[in-house]
This record gives C-alpha cells, sequence and structure tokens, in this order.
C-alpha cells in the first residue's frame, strides 16, 4: 500500500490489523510507511518476487501514471481505477485502456452506481447507444439545491467546501471539469471518440478568478452571487430549477447549469440515463446516492473481485 511519498510492502500481504493501522495513521495526516521506490520500481519488484494475479488499484487524483499502467498490463496484472485521469487523456494514449479485458474502472463515473457495468451490458447485447444524460457531480448537485433555497452562490461554495464536498481547491469542481471527464468516459465507451473539444463545458466561476490563490478564490467569489441569483429567480418564475447536467449524444457533449421543472425526476434525482436502441421512448436510469468514500471503495473492491473470479 502506498501514498504519494511512502509504502509498506509484504510480498506475503498485509494483515488486517496492519491495514487498519495503515488507515488510522492517515487520518491522522501521518504517511503509510517508509520512504518507497518509484511505481515502476514497485511493479518491477513484485514481478521478482514472483506474485501472481496482482492488481493494481489507482485511488489518486494524479495524472501521469499511463507508464506505470502500461508495465502493469505488460507484467499481465490487473488495473482498477477510480482515478479518470488515464481514461481522459487525449484518446490517442486513452483508448487502450477502453474494453481492456484486464482493466476495471466503475468508480470513475457515479462512484459506486453501477453505471460502468450497466454501460458495459447494453454494449455487449448490441444495444446502439442514442444519448447519455445525468447529473454527475454530487458537489455540484449540493450548490444547486442550496441555490433552490435562496441561499447566495458563495455561501452555498463555502458551506460545500466546509463540509469537505469540494477538491480543495471548490475550483475544480465549479469549472465543470470532473464532471466533463466522466461525460468523456461515457462518450468514449460509448463508441464516440471524443477530444475535450468535442464537450462544451460552461464553467460556474468567471475566467478573472482563475488564477487567485485559493484563499483570494474565496473572499471574492461573493461577486458572481448576482449574477447567479438572477438565473435563479428566472428559472423560478417558470417554475424550474437549475441543475448542472451532462449530455453526450451523437459525438458531442455538453456540460453546464440547465433549467428543468421543479419537483420532476430531473430535478430531484442523483440520476444517469440511458436512452439506447431497446431504451429508446423509456430511457434506462440508475439513480441513487453514489458518491461518498464507502460508495466509492465499494465500486472498487467490486471491480477487483470482478477480476479476480476471471482468474486473468
Ligand atoms: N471521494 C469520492 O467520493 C470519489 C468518488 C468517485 C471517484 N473518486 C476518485 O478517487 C480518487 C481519489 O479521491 P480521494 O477523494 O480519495 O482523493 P484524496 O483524498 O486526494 O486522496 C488521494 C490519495 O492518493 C495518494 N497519492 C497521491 N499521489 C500518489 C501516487 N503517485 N502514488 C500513490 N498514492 C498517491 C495521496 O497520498 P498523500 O496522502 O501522501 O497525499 C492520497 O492519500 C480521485 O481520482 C477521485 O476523482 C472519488
Amino acid at each position: 500500500m502506498c501514498d504519494s511519498q511512502t509504502w509498506q510492502f509484504q510480498p506475503g500481504g498485509l494483515s488486517d490489523d496492519q491495514l487498519r493501522d495503515i488507515v488510522a495513521r492517515k487520518a491522522q495526516g501521518q504517511p503509510v510507511g517508509e520512504k518507497r521506490p518509484s511505481t515502476l520500481q514497485i511493479l518491477n519488484l513484485l514481478a521478482e518476487s514472483g506474485l501472481e494475479q496482482v492488481i493494481v488499484v489507482d485511488v489518486t487524483a494524479v495524472s501521469g501514471l499511463e507508464p506505470t499502467l502500461d508495465r502493469a498490463l505488460e507484467l499481465g496484472y490487473g488495473v482498477v481505477l477510480a482515478n479518470k485521469k488515464a481514461f481522459a487523456g487525449p484518446w490517442a494514449t486513452a483508448q487502450r485502456y477502453f474494453h481492456h479485458p484486464r482493466i476495471r474502472h466503475e468508480s470513475t463515473v457515479g462512484g459506486g452506481q453501477p453505471v460502468i457495468a450497466t454501460l458495459r451490458y447494453l454494449l455487449d447485447t448490441n444495444d446502439p447507444i442514442h444519448e447519455i444524460k445525468g447529473q454527475l457531480s454530487g458537489t455540484l448537485g449540493f450548490i444547486c439545491q442550496q441555490l433552490d433555497q435562496g441561499v447566495a452562490f458563495s455561501t452555498a461554495v463555502a458551506e460545500a467546501k466546509t463540509r469537505g464536498y469540494t477538491e480543495p481547491d471548490p475550483r475544480e469542481d465549479l469549472g465543470g471539469l470532473d464532471v466533463m471527464r466522466k461525460v468523456m468516459i461515457l462518450g468514449r465507451m460509448a463508441g464516440w471518440p471524443l477530444e475535450t473539444g468535442d464537450i462544451t463545458v460552461e464553467s460556474l466561476y468567471t475566467p478573472d478568478l482563475a488564477n487567485l490563490s485559493v484563499a483570494d478564490f474565496m473572499a471574492q467569489v461573493a461577486v458572481l452571487d448576482e449574477v447567479m441569483s438572477q438565473r435563479v429567480a428566472a428559472a423560478q418564475a417558470n417554475g424550474q430549477v437549475l441543475r448542472y447536467l451532462a449530455q453526450v449524444r451523437e459525438g458531442k457533449g455538453v456540460v453546464g447549469l440547465t433549467a428543468v421543472p421543479a419537483g420532476s425526476a430531473l430535478a430531484n434525482l442523483k440520476f444517469i440515463s440511458f436512452r439506447t436502441g431497446r431504451y429508446d421512448d423509456e430511457p434506462l436510469m440508475i439513480c441513487g446516492k453514489g458518491a461518498g468514500v464507502e460508495m466509492t471503495a465499494a465500486g472498487v473492491i467490486g471491480d477487483m473481485l470482478a477480476l479476480v473470479r476471471e482468474e486473468f
């Protein structure tokens, strides 16, 4: 088990007590263990120790782990990812990870909701995907619900940050890039070789706030309150509420604030819907709690068990 700088390794496996100790240490901000080798050196060590049926699990949020994933696959290992970055990079490098028999990535979209498994089943059964739509950010869903209740945008952002719903820099959520990566993963799985230019993303903050420190951004985000409250009021005057929705169809994606009827399923559910050849007039929907550490961990463990069962 590794963190960014350190690790603990035993070829025979870490005991439950050791794993619990690591979790407790990380909760207190301490390292996993001793300073660690690079991830590529770690893979070589694993290969030398003769371990079989190894699964490499990436639950970081870092970019640039492709050489590590490639080496793991080359060694015949399984790969499980909650990290979206490798799947959302340029198509030329990312395409080799899609539909790979030894890669699982359920938690990259929808946390613990079985979104990837459902899409895989639709594709396996030759059901053409016409449109994928959903509310793909728990953080932005929370902020939109606060806006419904008349809370100022800056207060909603501060509250989401205090509750730990946002990334340390809330602009990572507000800019829509995380949602764009999810759309890219779903769209690419569905058969469209999307690049970032194919997806229109509405950022919820203005470019002049992009280069501020996090503290300065939080101090100045209230400049957006007036415009946002006007948009909320305009929607409410039509019996609607604002939701941050994502949609992909015919090789193009749109991510941004959309007015939807208040009280409708679209306004109240954390959902992803698939309109397909078979589910044309009545889309297939997956709803329910998705994000959160436990849900995401369940998705990761489910992927690991699926690989083990296949005896790759
Ligand atoms: N949390 C959720 O609800 C959720 C839902 C779906 C998907 N995800 C995805 O899951 C991933 C992790 O999310 P998180 O919220 O747990 O992030 P996080 O709190 O930032 O934790 C990331 C962990 O990765 C470690 N790390 C960073 N670079 C590493 C490296 N090169 N090698 C090994 N470990 C490294 C960090 O170690 P240090 O402690 O040393 O910094 C940290 O412990 C992200 O890609 C996220 O998008 C999360």
